[in-house]
């Protein structure tokens, strides 16, 4: 399928979110194919291209689900974490950002914080893709380091601004983190592979509350020292 709405990077790093409410419209593979090809052009110390992914639809997508949500009903019991998501003891402005991230999105979706249930619903809501067609489990050798994992993100940007070229939307998930292991089984992945995060890919219910609501980030006095300009 040709591009239909070619954009700068600039324009496609405006308009990419992370998108929580799918359509149900399926996704052409070729399309894919194309945006992992040009995906490979993302850069990599030493050219490693440690990045390997798993993309999976229909029922191959279902029987993840179906697996985590059996480690789900055993609650924390289930929980297999491939890492520590967030470092622990995290300080700010770090905490700050997280708490905003998930009031701005209890916010836009009218949930208040006593709506303990309504809440979780939400969060639940990740396991279910936010209801997209395409789920993508990003990984890499469990040898690979910091630097490697930089590499990973690289990756999963490009794919990211690529999607939103295409007219398609997605949500990072490092949520499936939580249960590596039942993931990796269910994908046929050796345990010499370490799960980073899920990529929701579908197209995005414009109609939805919770993808009207655009995430702040901090200004660059925050994050940028300019030293002998
Ligand atoms: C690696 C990675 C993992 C993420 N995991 C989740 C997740 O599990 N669930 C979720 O709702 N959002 C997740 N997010 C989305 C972030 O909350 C989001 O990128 C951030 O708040 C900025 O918002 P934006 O992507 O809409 O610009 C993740 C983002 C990244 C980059």
């Amino acid at each position: 399928m040709p591009v239909t709405d070619p954009l700068s990077v600039a324009q496609a790093l405006h308009r990419r979110r992370s998108i929580r409410a799918f359509t149900d419209r399926p996704v052409d593979p070729a399309v894919l194919k194309q945006i992992f090809a040009t995906a490979q052009r993302a850069p990599s110390g030493g050219n490693l291209q440690p990045w390997q992914a798993t993309i999976v639809t229909g029922e191959r997508w279902q029987a993840v689900k179906d697996a985590v949500a059996a480690r789900l009903a055993l609650g924390r019991d289930g929980h297999e974490p491939e890492y520590d998501i967030y470092p622990k003891g995290l300080t700010e402005p770090w905490e700050a950002r997280r708490f905003g991230v998930g009031e701005g999105l209890y916010a836009a979706l009218g949930i208040p914080r006593e709506d303990k249930a309504g809440r979780i619903a939400q969060f639940m809501d990740n396991y279910r893709g936010f209801g997209a067609p395409v789920m993508l489990f990003l990984h890499c050798s469990r040898i690979m380091g910091p630097p490697q994992w930089s590499d990973m993100g690289m990756w999963l940007q490009s794919v990211m601004l690529l999607l939103v070229e295409e007219g398609l939307a997605s949500c990072p998930q490092e949520c499936w983190a939580m249960y590596g292991a039942t993931i990796r089984r269910t994908l046929g992945l050796d345990d010499g592979q370490i799960l980073f995060t899920g990529l929701a890919i579908g197209y995005a219910d414009a109609d939805a509350a919770v993808n009207q609501w655009a995430v702040p980030r901090a200004g660059l006095d925050e994050v940028i020292d300019w030293q002998g300009f």
